[in-house]
């Protein structure tokens, strides 16, 4: 039988990501030696790394090696303390993150969450309120709502509102949230196919009391569902779902939401696990001629204050990279041994600073590279 090819993109980016990225592609190789497959990956530049090199965040020799790639497997994007290098449209969270979901169709993100049992005490909530373990999947739209609707600008205008007074100039910013209703559609099928493989359960968040976008959004989410008579669906508020999340998070299987408001709560789900540094993030395009063109990152972001020092934790990028052959290879087995290398490692008690706790004597605090090679060894 013939190898199966995946031609991967690696676009490294700054802070921690060449560090986890390294550990993720050295993950990759053991696999490849392991399985039918072949990696076919080429790196790029992206991020500041990339304006330093090429005078642009997302330069058109990197996208052109992503076109023609079946993903993109990035480290992470974003310096905070260089921001004032570049006029803001030029940065790369808006010129190369944003740009490359925009480019590619990448519509719908997925972050999957879960507490592994020895890692229950990073957790921010009583033991208690973990139950058997967080398991869940924040479906999030992601090319369109208030991140990407115009008008998006800031002007100065008369402020008609300063009654008596006189009218004096004003500075002010706008922000569109719209949606169509086909984008939830799409973004809802996901989500209840991605339910009906789990617990088959989605929880649609909006704000449908105030939002016209809300309104769409929750008839749109409710229409799909009658496709997916197995899969129960509950509508719930966004400022609730932020309450229900750390008062009760085992009652959500799939969190469905609009790009702001599903970033929000991702994050604050994220928090419940402990550490940003877990968590994979999976953006993906249409299916065209059975395959689906993907982003795979993780979650958290550069970590500036840690980079270089070989303390990042690999395994975010990791299980994106377990994401990526499930998503945009269609091989789930592979996927799960990667998954499974991970869980053995975790078992086994290596730490990276970010997951250590101080009273574990099984534990063995390792770096970066290290954490990278057990993993490695487990495949
Ligand atoms: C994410 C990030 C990005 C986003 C930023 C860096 C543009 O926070 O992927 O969650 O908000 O989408
Ligand atoms: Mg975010």
């Amino acid at each position: 039988m013939g190898k199966t090819t995946l031609k991967i993109a690696a676009l490294a980016g700054d802070g921690i990501g060449p560090e986890i990225m390294r550990e993720a592609i050295k993950v990759l190789r053991a696999v490849e030696k392991k399985h039918a497959l072949k990696l076919d990956i080429t790196e790029a530049s992206v991020g500041w790394d990339a304006v330093d090199k090429e005078g642009k965040a997302l330069p058109d020799s990197t996208l052109a090696v992503c076109k023609k790639s079946d993903a993109i497997l990035l480290g992470a994007v974003g310096l905070h303390y260089r921001d004032a290098e570049l006029p803001k449209e030029k940065r790369p969270e808006r010129a190369a993150y944003l740009r490359l979901r925009r480019e590619f169709g990448l519509f719908a993100n997925f972050r999957p969450i879960r507490t592994h049992p020895a890692l229950a005490f990073a957790s921010p909530l009583r033991s208690e309120r973990l139950g058997e373990g967080i398991d869940l999947l924040v479906v999030r739209e992601s090319t369109g709502g208030l991140y990407h609707a115009y008008p998006k600008k800031t002007e100065e205008v008369l402020d008609a509102r300063r009654q008596g007074a006189k009218p004096g100039k004003v500075v002010r910013a706008i922000d569109t949230m719209a949606i169509t209703g086909s984008d939830v559609e799409r973004i809802a099928h996901m989500a209840f196919r991605a339910a009906w493989l789990r617990r088959k359960k989605v929880t649609s968040i909006d704000k449908a009391n105030i939002l016209e976008t809300s309104i769409l959004w929750r008839d749109v989410v409710t229409d799909v569902s009658r496709q997916y008579p197995d899969v129960v669906l509950e509508h719930m508020l966004v400022d609730t779902a932020a309450m229900q999340l750390v008062l009760r998070p085992t009652q959500f299987d799939v969190i469905l939401g609009e790009n702001t408001f599903a970033e929000i709560l991702g994050d604050e789900a994220a928090a419940l696990v402990g550490s940003l540094g877990m968590l994979p993030s999976a953006t993906l395009g249409a299916t065209q001629q059975g395959r689906t063109f993907g982003l795979y990152e993780p979650a958290g972001g550069t970590a500036p204050d840690i980079a270089g020092k070989n303390l990042a934790n690999p395994i975010a990028l990791i299980r994106a990279a377990a994401l990526m052959l499930r998503f945009g290879l269609g091989a789930p087995e592979i996927a799960k041994a990667i998954e499974s290398a991970i869980d053995k490692v975790i078992t086994e008690g290596y730490r990276t600073k970010d997951i250590a706790s101080a009273h574990d004597v099984k534990e063995r605090q390792v770096g970066t590279s290290e954490m990278g090679d057990a993993i490695a060894a487990a495949i």
